[in-house]
């Protein structure tokens, strides 16, 4: 185990939470300090900083102004789509997130009611978080690659007040019209919002005017809008609302709160990323993802840093030399990306050959996750770019890392394959089945003892049974985080893959469920599997083998081109979902659960057992040649 500053801070955290917290909170600005830190009242949900009062966007925005640090770049939009780029100093993106704070406050939005925004990577999506977090409200980013259907059952959900939105997105081959999609998911829900607010952008069909008097167009609504000051909330109250992928087809609402997250967030910049006031952090994600709502929103502007806002893609936009301009361009500090997008450019410039082009003598640090960090891709960033590459594990829930190399605090000694060690306030354990502890090298469950630290989710939006019914009740007293995984001998964590049926496609968290419930709409399909192949580019795609009706009357390649258009259209496009085989019959145990597991490692290649509870063991003789022809697809 490593010493000195990580071990003795990592190990206060657990002894002495309350008092490692509090300090930790003195580097937030309060309305009212918080005396104590954890309320365990109503536990197993717990509540960070109970008596403390902020306003978070106070933080990120005005506190920086007072400071004298209106000037200072806060948001660099750099549009490698339109090849547009704009600063936003600190003083302009608070007068612009005051001003439209102010819009969102003239449509009757105030404390704890709901924003839901559904827009692409432009500077307007992150003034309107800011703005609904300035009115105490609480936002549910919905990220622009969800269909129509996605979006509604958010909606649906979270009965927003208002949602805001542009004309739409732009990926490399198509316009993505919002317009359209927005007014079939309020179609599609019940619930009725008081306006929509669209933001236009050149080049798209559709704007506000074309659907009646409760779309507002953003620009018109600024140009008279009176700035809204920063209204105190408890620490406790929401701050947004993030849905992400469960088991099942209906997301989970991950409930984020105030001051927990704004004191583990600016932890977090000190300790983990080593990116302080003036510095670069650019994330290249998304808003609509976790990794976004903290690392190119939160995080960077509560340090008081300047984030870089990228509208575009690894390669392609115009090419894979256009993460080594930004770098250049911005003099970016801390690059963090998800191995997906380093696969990408490695796939398209094996040798780097762009780099040699740039300036990335700023770069200090890469940071890695939202997926596992290969060893390859990690050798191969190292050794291009000549600066530690950080491999950090975290989730929707948790909000910031779980394990990472803490850049600031100690940089510990890397290990490739590992996110290195747990970060002060999780107390990680490995239990088997039965939640017994196992030994070094063993894997088994990762778990977080209760309570989580500051930041993590309370609980989900208006369910806490299903919170505490899916995380808390497998291993008594414990956060189960779905992963599996082990520690080494030197107390090093490595994570392995998911235990349910959650799948990570080009570092998108999808739902295998989700994706059979769609499939099993289509009229010809019995019934249906679907899981999670390797794949060299994305870590994983989703591949699905449908058992036909009997006598159902179809093509397979006309099936399967109907399957991909109703997972596009139900999902959307997001899951990326193309593969499609039809087979005679599913491995099921005798109790009927499909042997989904033992079909993805026969797929991939992988050892397999049967396990003995299996129906029909021919079924698997049959499928072996199918299912090893579907892995060899990708
Ligand atoms: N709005 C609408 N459609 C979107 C979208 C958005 N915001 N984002 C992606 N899509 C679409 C894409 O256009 C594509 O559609 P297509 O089937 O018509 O081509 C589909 O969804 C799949 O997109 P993607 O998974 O991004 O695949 P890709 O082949 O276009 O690009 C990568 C591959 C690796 C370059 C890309 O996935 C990438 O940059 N990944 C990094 C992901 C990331 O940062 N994740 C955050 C986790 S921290
Ligand atoms: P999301 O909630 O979309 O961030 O996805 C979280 C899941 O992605 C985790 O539970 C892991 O399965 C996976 N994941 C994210 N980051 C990593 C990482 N650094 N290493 C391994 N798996 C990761």
């Amino acid at each position: 185990m490593a010493a000195g500053q990580y071990r003795s801070a990592y190990e206060q955290s657990l002894q002495d939470p309350e008092g490692f917290w509090l300090e930790a909170a003195r580097a937030v600005h309060w309305t009212k300090p918080p005396g104590s830190a954890l309320d365990d009242g109503d536990a197993p949900l717990f509540r960070w900083f109970p008596d403390g009062e902020l306003n978070t966007c106070f933080n990120a925005l005005d506190r920086h102004v007072e400071a004298g640090r209106g000037e200072q770049a806060a948001l660099e939009y750099d549009s490698a789509m339109l090849g547009v780029r704009k600063t936003y100093t600190y003083s302009r993106l608070l007068d612009e997130v005051a001003r439209f704070a102010g819009v969102l406050r003239s449509q009757g939005v105030g404390k704890g009611d709901r924003v839901v925004i559904y827009m692409p990577m432009i500077p307007e999506a992150v003034i309107a978080m800011l703005a609904t977090a300035r009115l105490g409200a609480v936002h549910s980013v919905v990220f622009g690659g969800f269909a129509p259907a996605e979006l509604a059952a958010r909606i649906e959900d979270a009965t927003p007040a208002v949602v805001v939105a542009a004309s739409g997105g732009i990926e490399p081959s198509r316009r993505v019209e919002y317009l359209p999609a927005v007014a079939e998911a309020l179609g599609l829900s019940d619930h009725e919002v008081t306006s929509v607010i669209v933001k236009s952008r050149d080049g798209f069909a559709a704007a506000a005017a074309d659907y009646g008097g409760q779309w507002l167009d953003w620009d018109e609504q600024m140009a008279g809008a009176e700035p809204a000051a920063p209204v105190p909330v408890a620490a406790t109250d929401p701050l947004y609302i993030l849905y992400t992928s469960g088991t099942t087809g209906s997301p989970k609402g991950v409930v984020r709160d105030n001051g927990g997250y704004a004191v583990a967030l600016t932890w977090s910049m000190k300790n983990i990323y080593d990116v302080g006031p003036g510095e670069v952090m650019w994330t290249a994600s998304d808003v609509g993802w976790v990794v976004g709502h903290s690392y190119i929103v939160y995080a960077p502007l509560l340090a008081g840093a300047t984030t870089v806002l990228y509208e575009g893609k690894p390669v392609g936009t115009p090419d894979a030399g256009a993460f080594w301009r930004v770098i250049q361009d911005h003099r970016v500090k801390a690059l963090f990306t998800a191995p997906t997008a380093l696969r990408a450019i490695r796939k398209t410039d094996p040798e780097a050959a762009e780099l040699a082009k740039y300036d990335i003598s700023s770069l200090r640090t890469l940071f890695s996750a939202g997926e596992r960090l290969d060893v390859d891709t990690y050798e191969w960033a190292g050794r291009i770019l000549g600066v530690p590459v950080v491999d950090n594990w975290w989730q929707t829930e948790t909000g910031w890392p779980i394990c990472a190399n803490p850049r600031g605090l100690e940089p510990l000694p890397p290990k490739a394959g590992s996110p290195t060690f747990p970060v002060p306030g999780y107390d990680l354990q490995i239990l088997d089945g039965l939640g017994e502890p196992v030994p070094a090298g063993t894997e088994g469950n990762i778990v977080l003892k209760l309570p989580l630290p500051p930041g993590t989710l309370q609980t989900l939006w208006n369910n806490d049974a299903r919170y505490i019914s899916s995380y808390l009740s497998a291993f008594d007293g414990y956060y189960a985080t779905g992963d599996s995984g082990y520690r080494d001998e030197d107390g090093y964590i490595f994570v392995m893959g998911r235990t349910d049926d959650i799948i990570n496609v080009a570092g998108h968290r999808l739902s295998t469920g989700a994706i059979e419930q769609v499939l099993a709409q289509h009229p010809a399909v019995a019934e249906c599997a679907v899981i999670g192949l390797a794949d060299a580019l994305k870590g994983q795609r989703a591949a699905g083998f449908v058992v036909l009706k009997a006598g159902a009357q179809v093509q397979e390649n006309e099936l399967v081109k109907e399957l991909v258009a109703l997972v596009r259209r139900r999902i959307g496009p997001v899951a990326d979902f193309k593969q499609a085989t039809v087979v005679e019959a599913l491995p099921k145990t005798r109790s009927g659960k499909i042997l989904r597991k033992t079909m993805r490692q026969i797929a991939d290649g992988e050892e397999y057992v049967v396990p003995s509870t299996i129906e029909d063991a021919s079924v698997v003789d049959e499928l072996v040649p199918v299912l090893r022809q579907a892995g060899q697809r990708g």
